[in-house]
């Protein structure tokens, strides 16, 4: 879960890595680094702390050359520190390497190699890697041999970009961890994604699994890593701008993304879903598999299957589809993942795929894993996401949902829906001075309401560090209405659908408690029950979710800010999840 980023060509290096990886550092901030083949030979500056500390600590951007790899490293093996910091080199320094995901026979590989002689300066996994390569070099090799021969003794997942001195070459490969080459004129890029490599080119190749590139100034080749034979690539154009993925004048991405929702969800309703919706009236059965937020765009998706449609189907986390699934060759698997490089929903896809299951993804990210191995692609069209918190792929998603549910619905309104939401942004940040010195938040809801309830509680909770618990309104009776006490928050999606009389009664039981109703809402009854309202429009009770899902949004937003956190890096959470 790091971020990657490798530049060949006739520019100075270290400022084109510098920008780059700044804009990688959502996907890890705890230590970053650089190397760049300097006249000297290959220069390491690195150190704990975000990029922007580090390169002006270390000066990253005076090192001249015109190669060179950066890293910002979200921490699996061994604490944030100097020495844990990527790039790694070998004993003789005259082989640098920066890595993503996870070497599970490290320590393996590491003791044959200390056996040899080898020192290690980190406790990462991932340092072995340069060892390895020297080693692979003392027994004859060239560079790209002894690269190839060293990934295929690896286990587990990588990314790897890796520089060797008086070369200018970088050499990139990836297993179960993304890495996507940008094709520039007259020089070549490798990294973590797209974005960071957008002011240069907007033609990439996507690494697939299992292979390698030979990045030089001039051009790129791609090999298999199995065999080593050459591969031939059909590079793909991105129309996103270097400006979708900047802030744009807002104090952070986050709110920036928020706001973003109202144009993107534009181009998701556009989306030609034909042949999704192909696959979905030929399936006997429909199991829908995400994580985190994209799994409450799964819940939306069997909740208004079966209210709406009378078409039952199953929504399963998938960290734990393996062990709980049976599909078969006629069930459709759907995932739902933003970034499309979750391992969880990988491997849960991997187990679908072995059974015979067909697979449709819903993903932002062209040529990402989970494109590969779907048997039917829709992209969400939201635009680059950075804050960690997803935020405007999660609209992106319910609207796509709703298109693959209700192909001839007329959804235009939805825009709209989200502007007027977004006009709530002053009445939210007064409701987060509120609760932002509580200790816990309650969400309740019913119906449709409930996963956006899930959706409420999730964003606040991580970014706000405020535990946040939802639970169907019926549920609190069950149990966690002791834990309603003078001045606990409860926030009730109760806007006027079927289930607004129960809601109704929810409020009441928790007042009756002195629990501080916070209620999103369009009637007067649930109005005066409440502590402090929040007014939805008035519009068709199943698009009621994109009404609530952006005050709440906002809420965690303006809480995490009036906690002095940075909301578009919660602490311990990455954006694109590459471990299991
Ligand atoms: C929460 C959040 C995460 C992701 C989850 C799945 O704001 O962003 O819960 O939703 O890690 O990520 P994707 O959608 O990339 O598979």
């Amino acid at each position: 879960m790091c971020g990657i980023i490798g530049y060949v060509g006739g520019r100075k290096a270290s400022e084109i890595l510098y920008k780059g990886i700044r804009t990688l550092e959502y996907r890890g901030y705890d230590s970053v680094g650089m190397a760049i083949d300097t006249q000297k030979g290959i220069e390491v500056r690195k150190d704990k702390g975000s990029v922007d500390e580090v390169a002006a600590a270390m000066q990253f951007t005076s090192m001249d050359g015109s190669v060179g790899v950066s890293h910002s490293r979200w921490a699996t093996h061994g604490v944030p520190c100097k020495e844990n910091a990527h790039p790694h080199t070998d004993c003789t320094g005259k082989i640098a390497i920066v890595h993503n995901g996870v070497i599970e026979n490290y320590q393996e590989l590491g003791e044959a190699l200390a056996k040899k002689g080898h020192k290690f300066s980190s406790e990462t996994d991932s340092e072995i890697f340069a060892h390895m390569v020297e080693d692979e070099k003392k027994q004859g090799k060239d560079t790209f041999h002894a690269f190839l021969a060293s990934l295929n003794k690896l286990k587990g997942s990588f990314a790897i970009a890796l520089l060797a001195e008086g070369e200018r070459r970088i050499y990139a490969a990836r297993k179960n961890s993304p890495l996507v080459i940008g094709l520039g004129k007259g020089e070549n890029f490798a990294a973590s994604d797209m974005t960071a490599m957008l002011e240069h080119t907007k033609d990439f190749v996507p690494l697939g699994e299992m292979e390698c590139a030979v990045l030089e100034p001039g051009g790129v080749k791609f090999y298999s890593l199995l065999d080593g034979k050459e591969l031939k690539k059909t590079p793909m154009h991105v129309d996103w701008s270097p400006e979708m993925a900047e802030k744009g004048g807002y104090a952070h991405f986050m709110l920036k993304e928020i706001y973003d929702q109202k144009h993107f969800v534009y181009e998701s309703l556009a989306t030609d879903v034909s042949a999704a919706n192909a696959l979905i009236s030929k399936s006997r059965d429909i199991h829908i598999t995400a994580c985190g937020t994209s799994y409450h765009a799964a819940l939306m998706f069997k909740y208004l299957s079966s209210k709406y449609l009378g078409k039952t189907c199953d929504a399963v986390i998938a960290s734990e589809y393996p062990f709980i699934a049976s599909p078969d060759k006629d069930t459709l698997v759907i995932a739902i993942s933003q970034s499309g490089e979750t391992a969880d929903t990988m491997k849960a896809l991997e187990f679908a795929k072995e059974k015979g299951a067909k697979i449709l993804a819903l993903t932002n990210v062209v040529g990402s894993s989970i494109t590969r191995v779907a048997d039917e692609v829709v992209y969400l069209n939201s635009g680059p996401e950075v804050s960690v918190a997803a935020t405007k792929t999660f609209t992106s998603q319910l609207a796509v949902v709703y298109k693959l549910l209700f192909p001839g619905n007329d959804f235009s309104e939805i825009p709209k829906i989200i502007a007027d939401s977004l006009q709530k942004e002053v009445e939210i940040k007064k409701i987060a001075e509120m609760i932002k010195g509580k200790q816990d938040v309650f969400f309740i809801g019913r119906g449709l309401s409930v996963p956006i309830a899930m959706e409420g509680a999730l964003k606040l909770k991580e970014i706000s560090y405020i535990h946040a618990e939802a639970y169907p309104g019926g549920e609190l009776k069950h149990g966690p209405l002791s834990l309603i006490t003078e001045g606990v928050p409860v926030i009730a999606l109760a806007p006027s659908d079927d289930s607004v009389y129960k809601m109704l009664g929810n409020i009441r039981e928790v007042r009756a408690r002195g629990g501080f109703v916070i209620s999103l809402n369009n009637s007067s009854e649930i109005e005066k029950e409440s502590n402090v309202s929040i007014k939805l429009s008035s519009v068709d009770p199943m698009l009621h979710p994109f009404a609530m899902v952006v005050p709440l949004q906002l809420l965690a937003y303006y809480v995490s800010v009036a906690r002095g956190i940075n909301p578009d890096r919660p602490r311990n959470l990455a954006k694109s999840v590459t471990v299991e």
